[in-house]
């Protein structure tokens, strides 16, 4: 069940998707929901319960970007970006909790754990939605909370942009992308772990230009980003 607040009317990327996953000869659907809106998403969970009797996981990957230096982020942008991913995955925990969710899946950011010019919203979004994916697995023990901190991807998305490219070149972080069946693969691979490995946070840098800032970082991390594991 896929969820997002735009159409899935033909030409959308909606119905874009849809199409490939059921090429792929997968039962999807899409469900039009907001996840900032309690309401909807206790609508949207009830829809799929109805439909299938219970949730077994959760991969939270809504988000939104509207980089500004600090200064000129006006109050209500700032609440935008970290209501889609903090409320967002309040709402659906509240709402999927009672019916037999075991495993939550959180899309963060690098950019959370070694900051970034102009995105001091979506850091904050991104850290404050993985510390809350801990914390809900951590009072729950057998249910798993996995926060994946993901370098820029290429191939599709958000930071596929040359803006995006140059701003990594600058800093000489040309080869720092990952590309989309790489990001495919790590989430199949922490889904499958073993339970035991119940709450973590893992690092997807696998291309070396990010391991001395990861190294760095990781000194100036509090207690609750540990173990801050490279999966690759
Ligand atoms: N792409 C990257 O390089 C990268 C790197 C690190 C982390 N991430 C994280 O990975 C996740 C996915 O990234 P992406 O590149 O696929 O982003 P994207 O292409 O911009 O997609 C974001 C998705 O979030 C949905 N969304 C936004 N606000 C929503 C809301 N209030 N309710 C429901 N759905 C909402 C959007 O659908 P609608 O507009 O239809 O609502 C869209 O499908 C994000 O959380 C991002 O922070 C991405």
């Amino acid at each position: 069940m896929l969820m997002g607040r735009g159409p899935s009317t033909a030409g959308t990327p909606a119905a874009a998707t849809l199409e490939r996953l059921h090429g792929l000869g997968l039962d999807a659907e899409y469900l039009r929901c907001d996840v900032t809106d309690a309401a909807a998403v206790a609508g949207a969970v009830a829809c799929v319960v109805a439909r299938h009797g219970r949730v077994d996981a959760l991969i939270h990957g809504a988000g939104v970007v509207e980089d500004a230096f600090i200064a000129f982020t006006p109050a209500a942008s700032f609440k935008r970006v970290v209501a889609t991913k903090v409320t967002g995955l309040k709402n659906l925990l509240d709402a999927a909790t009672p019916h037999g969710l075991h495993t939550v899946l959180s899309l963060s950011s690098l950019a959370a754990v070694l900051g970034n010019v102009g995105q001091v919203s979506y850091c904050a979004a991104n850290r404050a939605m993985a510390a809350a994916t801990h914390a809900w697995a951590a009072a729950r023990p057998g249910r798993r909370g996995l926060v994946l901190w993901l370098p820029p991807v290429a191939g599709a998305g958000m930071a596929e942009s040359e803006d995006v490219r140059e701003q990594l070149r600058m800093r000489g972080l040309d080869d720092g992308f990952l590309q989309l069946g790489e990001v495919a693969a790590v989430v199949r691979q922490e889904l499958l772990a073993s339970p035991a490995t119940a709450a973590r946070w893992s690092c997807c840098a696998r291309r070396p230009a990010w391991l001395p800032l990861l190294a760095c970082a990781r000194t100036h991390l509090p207690p609750i980003c540990c173990p801050l594991r490279p999966v690759f």
